[in-house]
């Protein structure tokens, strides 16, 4: 791809949603960065068959700043799909793995926000979960951003602690305790 070639780079393009968007959009003509840290397998390779021109692999790992952020002046990036998140993990893997999923999860997608702060991306698609927003009892029914109340960044980060504080008590070995808030004291 020509540096001077729009693209729109797709994370976690070797996994399940992922490997669909490239698809999809190649199948339309779009050029695709296709990101993911695990080389893709033959069987990627062969459901993209007959898709090359439209799609160029990069192996990088998301949690790398440094690299994430070299992209910026390697491709013009016009949109970013953030896929690339540690899903599917059974109750044995949390247990595991707590700070690796909230690594990635976390730091990799304030690195692909900060990428397209950088490049000056138009826009930001985030794949996210029924697990967060929930599920319509009407399935043809839109669940919107809205479903989810958004404060300023470091409120929002705040209100966010107790999920990650519950991921890692998920390790068994940490008591956790939450919803401490101490009193308010009055200036004299
Ligand atoms: N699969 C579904 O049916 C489904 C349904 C609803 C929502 N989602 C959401 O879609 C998103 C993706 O899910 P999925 O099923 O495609 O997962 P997946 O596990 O199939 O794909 C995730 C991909 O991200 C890559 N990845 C992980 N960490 C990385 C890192 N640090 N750097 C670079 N690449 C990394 C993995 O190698 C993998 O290829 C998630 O947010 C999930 O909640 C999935």
């Amino acid at each position: 791809m020509l540096p001077t070639e729009s693209c729109v780079l797709v994370t976690g393009a070797a996994g399940f949603v992922g490997v669909n968007v490239v698809k999809y959009l190649a199948q339309r003509k779009r050029r695709v960065l296709a990101l993911d840290f695990v080389r893709n397998d033959l069987l990627v390779a062969d459901y993209l068959k007959g898709l090359d021109d439209y799609v160029e692999w990069v192996e990088v790992d998301l949690t790398d700043s440094t690299r994430v952020l070299s992209l910026a002046s390697r491709y013009k990036l016009e949109g970013i799909i953030h896929a690339a998140i540690f899903t599917g993990v059974t109750n044995d893997a949390e247990r595991v793995k707590p700070k690796e999923i909230l690594t990635t999860n976390l730091m990799g997608t304030i690195n692909t926000l900060e990428l397209a702060r950088v490049a000056n991306v138009r826009r930001y698609v985030y794949v996210s979960s029924g697990g967060v927003y929930g599920t319509a009892s009407d399935l043809n029914e839109p669940v919107d951003e809205d479903s989810i109340q958004c404060g300023c960044p470091s409120d929002r980060s705040m209100t966010s602690m107790p999920c990650f504080l519950r991921a890692l008590a998920l390790s068994g070995r940490l008591t956790v305790a939450e919803g401490v808030r101490p009193r308010t004291l009055s200036a004299r």
